[in-house]
């Protein structure tokens, strides 16, 4: 893929559907076939509406009844999806409208877009894989709920962080990872104008009872760092190594951690400028837990370890320090974040976290939102503390 195809890819959200998922997603519709009349407000090269007009004959819908109006904001991803709905007709055709056009502009009330919005009158039907990031998604979601209000079943593919921002809504997840992206997917089905729950986003970071949530070290990022890392960089690793040399500092990953203990020795960093994100040494000192990313499922818990020994940690496992170092209550923190109750509270508030296929991983601010709203007194801490296992509280 070019370069240039593959930043269109990434800013425009270009990863288009599966002919297989396209056509599972039409299953989803309830409205009678034969008065479909459908848009997909991000068509792409066509092949959701593709689908929709393949049920639609299959299900004995004369192809001059099939409406299919698709708008996307590339104009080349319009003359594809032009070039691939034209093998539809035969000697009749189906009625296909595609524009190009910034969809979410003609949906909040584009001035100029009174063509595009004419074509949109009569829409009861909307399929979609909008793109991803930056909340578009739910951008998306939102813009033709609203639009469409009352009068159209909307059926949409999304990644499985949606479900981490609205409730209310029914969705289906999909199994393992059927665009090849590491994105989980759900298929989202509603109905336009049915009340949905925005779930509030937002959790400050602030210390809670003087516990900061703090990230590990990364070690490797094109253009980061003093001086900045390059490709060679990141094929080369010469700041980390499986070797032990004098000065270099043992940095754990997830897997060198366990429920109270740890073991160090599989990584060694020299710690410097040259990292992608140099941090302050002091959040690698002093007494402080380790907790996982991906949490250890089969046992429901975080995997959080309690440490006071100089190392790192790498991006894929969190930092809990206490503004008074206090051992004690890391400790009864550090028991509290193993207890099943965690990772239930975790998973019931970021549903997508618990959908092992993609690998969500846990947080900073899954712990903030923890922290304010489930942290046990500090009094409490100090009992859970007692039953901090005391003989694994070092390296195994
Ligand atoms: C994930 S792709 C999906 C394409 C196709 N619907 C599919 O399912 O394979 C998202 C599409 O949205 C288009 N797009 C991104 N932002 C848009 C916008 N503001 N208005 C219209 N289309 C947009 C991209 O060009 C891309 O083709």
């Amino acid at each position: 893929m070019s370069d240039n195809k593959k930043t269109k890819q990434r800013t425009l959200g270009q990863y288009m559907t599966t002919e297989e998922v396209a056509l599972d997603m039409c299953r989803y519709f309830k409205t009678d076939k034969a008065s479909w009349r459908v848009f997909d407000p991000t068509c792409g090269d066509g092949v959701l509406l593709e689908a929709a007009a393949r049920v639609l004959l299959e299900h004995g819908i004369p192809i001059n009844k099939i409406h299919l109006v698709g708008f996307d904001i590339d104009f080349e991803m319009v003359e594809k999806a032009k070039a691939r709905l034209k093998k539809l007709g035969s000697d009749e055709s189906p009625s296909i409208e595609l524009r190009h056009c910034d969809t979410l502009q003609v949906l909040n009330g584009g001035l100029f877009a009174t063509d595009e919005l004419a074509l949109l009158s009569n829409i009861n039907i909307v399929i979609g894989n909008p793109p991803y990031g930056k909340n578009l998604e739910v951008r998306f979601f939102e813009a033709c709920d609203r639009y469409f209000s009352g009068r159209a079943e909307l059926v949409f593919l999304l990644p499985i962080s949606f479900a981490d921002a609205i409730s209310d809504t029914a969705f289906t997840l999909l199994k393992g990872r059927p665009l090849g992206v590491t994105t989980g997917h759900v298929i989202v089905h509603h109905y336009c104008g049915k009340p949905y729950t925005q779930k509030r986003q937002k959790e400050s970071l602030d210390q809670v009872d003087g516990f900061r949530v703090l990230s590990g070290v990364k070690l490797y990022a094109v253009g980061d760092g003093i001086p900045p890392q390059t490709g060679e960089t990141l094929k080369t690793k010469p700041y980390s190594s499986e070797e032990y040399s004098p000065g270099w500092l043992p940095c754990l990953r997830t897997g060198d951690i366990k429920k109270y203990s740890y073991a160090k020795g599989r990584l060694w960093v020299k710690y410097g400028d040259h990292l992608a994100h140099p941090k302050e040494l002091d959040r690698f000192d002093g007494p402080r837990l380790f907790v996982r990313r991906v949490p250890i499922w089969a046992d429901k818990s975080l995997g959080a370890t309690f440490i006071e020994e100089v190392a790192l940690c790498a991006g894929d496992v969190l930092v809990i320090k206490h503004a008074t170092n206090d051992p004690e209550l890391l400790r009864g923190l550090c028991v509290f974040l193993n207890s099943p109750e965690v990772s239930d509270y975790i998973v019931e508030q970021r549903p997508s976290v618990g959908h092992r296929d993609s690998f969500p991983k846990i947080s900073a601010k899954d712990l903030a939102r923890l922290f304010r709203h489930r942290i046990p007194a500090p009094e409490a801490l100090r009992t859970l503390a007692q039953d901090y296992p005391q003989k694994n509280d070092k390296t195994n």
